[in-house]
């Protein structure tokens, strides 16, 4: 029995260490590449258009309308994609200008009464693990509201929001569906296998985290956790109080944000109600470089100088100098008396002079 009992617990972290291997496999293997394009213009004339790509959460290259160039991160991208494929692609999003005023048309069609800007955004994404392609999404949004999508390149579109229904009959015509995998193919998969296969778009980073605590003079105890510095993207943050104290109070986020050096960046905070002295709260960090999620004590309330204590104190500390000042010149006065016995009794501040004078 006993026997048994062992075989299976080591079998079952065997199985918890094959789990793991397989979790850290699928973080290196798994990539994805997102091309979000935006486009401003009334009906009748495209403002701007700005295009970004960006690889597990790094932006590699942007296109403006304004100057109609490509602009690429950094060399090593450049050589790795080629500067054929990367002209190809300039190209093509110069010549895509006018189709995105198209479809800006199209969709506010309606709209005939006030000239206005509108907002088009489309979002084309593919996701890679190790060589098969799991999936590709296609996006599109009018002024900040969603219209329709499309999350496999076999599958169907879907409405998201009614007035997108007649442009759904145009997404679904064989020239559309076929330029659509031409540029999942091409651009999207393509661009991004060159990319990664040399390097890595960076280096992963574990976070730094800072935790503080505020004591409002209304009772009211808020504590801040921030991660920062981290890659890749993915991190969990969360509040614990003791072992397993239920959290109550007001809990924020700032949402994860990106730093200059595309590293990330995300800051919790709790408000807890007065009445909760806010000891054994602690910020838990969960990220891919740390081995197991990090505990991060929160700081106890800072000491309090109350002022009866305080006072107190300090008359204590006088009445005992004062009196081992009485004490030692009255020894003094004895020791004197004893040397010389003609000295006369002198007054209080006098006896000090007589003692330096005896020395
Ligand atoms: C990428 O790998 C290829 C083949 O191994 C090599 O020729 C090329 O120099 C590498 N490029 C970079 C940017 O490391
Ligand atoms: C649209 O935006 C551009 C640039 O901000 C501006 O110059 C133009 O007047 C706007 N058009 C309308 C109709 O508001
Ligand atoms: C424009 O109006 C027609 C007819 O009322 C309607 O079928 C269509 O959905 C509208 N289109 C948009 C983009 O609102
Ligand atoms: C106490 O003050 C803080 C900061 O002004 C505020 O956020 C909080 O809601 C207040 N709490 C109560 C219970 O009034």
């Amino acid at each position: 029995m006993m026997n048994w009992r062992r075989g299976r617990g080591s079998f079952s972290s065997w199985l918890l260490v094959v789990v793991l291997l397989a979790l850290r496999e699928i973080q290196t293997a798994h990539h994805k590449h997102e091309m979000k394009h935006t486009a401003v213009g009334t009906s009748r004339t495209l403002v701007d258009l700005i295009t970004v790509g960006i690889i597990d959460d790094v932006q590699w290259a942007s296109y403006y309308k304004s100057n109609h160039q490509i602009v690429v991160k950094a060399a090593w991208i450049t050589e790795a994609v080629g500067m054929n494929l990367i002209e190809e692609m300039r190209h093509l999003m110069q010549n895509h200008e006018g189709d995105f005023q198209s479809v800006i048309h199209y969709l506010t069609r309606n709209d005939t009464k006030t000239e206005r800007n509108h907002t088009l955004q489309i979002h084309f994404d593919c996701e890679l693990d190790g060589n098969i392609q799991l999936s590709s999404l296609i996006k599109y949004g009018l002024d900040g509201e969603d219209l329709i999508q499309i999350d496999k390149l076999e599958g169907h579109w879907v409405v998201l929001n009614p007035s997108a229904h007649s442009f759904k009959l145009i997404l679904e015509n064989a020239f559309s569906t076929e330029m659509r995998k031409l540029y999942n193919q091409k651009y999207c998969v393509g661009a991004m296998q060159k990319i990664l296969q040399n390097s890595s778009m960076k280096e992963n980073l574990p976070p730094e985290v800072y935790v503080s605590r505020r004591d409002f003079p209304n009772g009211t105890i808020s504590f801040s956790c921030t991660a920062t510095g981290f890659y890749p993207r993915s991190i969990l943050l969360h509040w614990k109080k003791g072992i397993e104290g239920a959290i109550w109070g007001k809990e924020s986020s700032s949402g994860t944000l990106p730093n200059s050096d595309d590293t990330f960046y995300l800051r919790i905070s709790l408000e807890i109600p007065p009445g909760d002295t806010g000891t054994g709260y602690a910020c838990v960090v969960d990220h891919s470089q740390l081995e197991t999620p990090a505990v991060y004590p929160v700081p106890e309330k800072p000491p309090q100088w109350n002022f009866w204590p305080v006072a107190l104190s300090i008359l204590l500390a006088a009445i005992l100098t004062i009196s081992c000042f009485v004490v030692f010149t009255k020894w003094m006065k004895r020791k004197s008396g004893r040397t010389s016995q003609a000295q006369p009794e002198v007054p209080f501040p006098s006896s000090v002079t007589s003692v330096t004078h005896l020395q």
